[in-house]
């Protein structure tokens, strides 16, 4: 089994000789490798069996280490870092040579963010490269906001767990793509409220396509491997009874077996606690799992799209 510990040194010693770390930050744990290194970052498609084609987030320590994978940098990007960075703010920027093809999956482009979070920033101070991190789950599955969710699924293929606490954020990043005018492939732990008071109003990517614009955002992704339906929980609970439903409620769980995201009704206390939840009721005895949507508005967006990920594409 992997090693867990709180050892940052022994993480970048591990980096530096061309290991793959599991690394903790605000949003969600990453899968780390030296993003320079094409064998180190091969491990972590391996890991993940993420398949080539989604190309993968490079995190920096600062702005010097951003001039060294990203080519050019629009003022509003500039601008979006200096409002949110370090924070859940991945920028979709022109990238150097030095950058491998494999990390952007022969994209000409690089996704790249500083993550806020100590343990991160102290071992990204370590490094003289940055790091190449997906989330750090099976392709597909949910992402993981606690060590014990990385030790769960990638125990033994990974070589250290550095363990930061549970993610405070809980959902991945919001990324923006200045390919073009800026534009918003995937809604995050930044709200499209908070980034358009900053740069005016911002285009988002349509939700599901054949053809994403973030490859990761194929439908049927941050899935649990019960089934989930999403919609009136009174009604759903009368339609699925035979089937063990559990509740994944907003506000309340309707009085039945489930989890509750908010009782307060705070969309990012939502957020926070959504992924966790997720797994343990994919973990429970329940047959199939009962969801409702958020108001539309901040971090209740981002979930919702979790939500309807998790739910695509189920037979009912
Ligand atoms: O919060 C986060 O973003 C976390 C933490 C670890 O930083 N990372 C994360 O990575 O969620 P991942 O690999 O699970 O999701 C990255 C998304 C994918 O949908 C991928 O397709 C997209 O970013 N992406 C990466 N590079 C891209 C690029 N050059 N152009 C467009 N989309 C890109
Ligand atoms: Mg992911």
């Amino acid at each position: 089994m992997t090693e867990i510990g709180s050892d940052v040194q022994r993480a970048a010693r591990i980096l530096k000789s061309g290991g793959i770390v599991a690394v903790p930050t605000e949003t969600v744990y990453g899968l780390a490798a030296n993003a320079f290194d094409e064998k180190a970052v091969t491990k972590i498609f391996k890991a993940k069996n993420r398949p080539a084609f989604d190309p993968l987030i490079v995190h920096v320590a600062d702005d010097a280490s951003l001039a060294s994978v990203a080519a050019e940098i629009p003022e509003a990007a500039h601008k979006l870092r200096r409002h949110f960075g370090p924070g859940p703010l991945t920028l979709v920027l022109p990238k150097t040579a030095q950058v491998p093809d494999l990390v952007t999956s022969g994209l000409p482009h690089v996704a790249v963010r500083t993550p806020n979070h100590p343990a991160a920033a102290e071992l990204l101070g370590m490094l003289t490269f940055p790091l190449a991190a997906p989330s750090a789950n099976p392709f597909g599955y949910v992402s993981p906001v606690t060590a014990a969710h990385v030790a769960a699924q990638l125990g033994g293929s990974i070589d250290y767990i550095l363990d930061g606490g549970r993610c405070t954020v809980g959902i991945e990043s919001t990324i923006v793509a200045f390919t073009d005018r800026p534009k918003i492939l995937r809604l995050g732990g930044l709200s499209q409220e908070a980034i358009e008071a900053v740069i005016g109003p911002v285009e988002v990517a349509a939700e599901s396509s054949a053809n994403p614009a973030a490859p990761g955002m194929l439908t049927a992704h941050y899935a649990t491997k019960k089934p989930l339906v999403i919609g009136h929980i009174p009604t759903l609970l009368k339609a699925h009874n035979e089937r063990s439903p559990a509740v994944l409620g907003f506000t309340s769980n309707y009085g039945t077996a489930g989890e509750i995201l908010s009782k307060s009704g705070d969309p990012d206390e939502a957020a926070r606690n959504l992924f966790a939840a997720m797994r343990r009721l994919d973990e429970s005895n329940a047959g199939i799992i009962l969801a409702e949507f958020l108001p539309e508005s901040g971090l209740g967006r981002a979930v919702n799209d979790r939500l309807r990920r998790a739910g695509a594409d189920r037979k009912l």
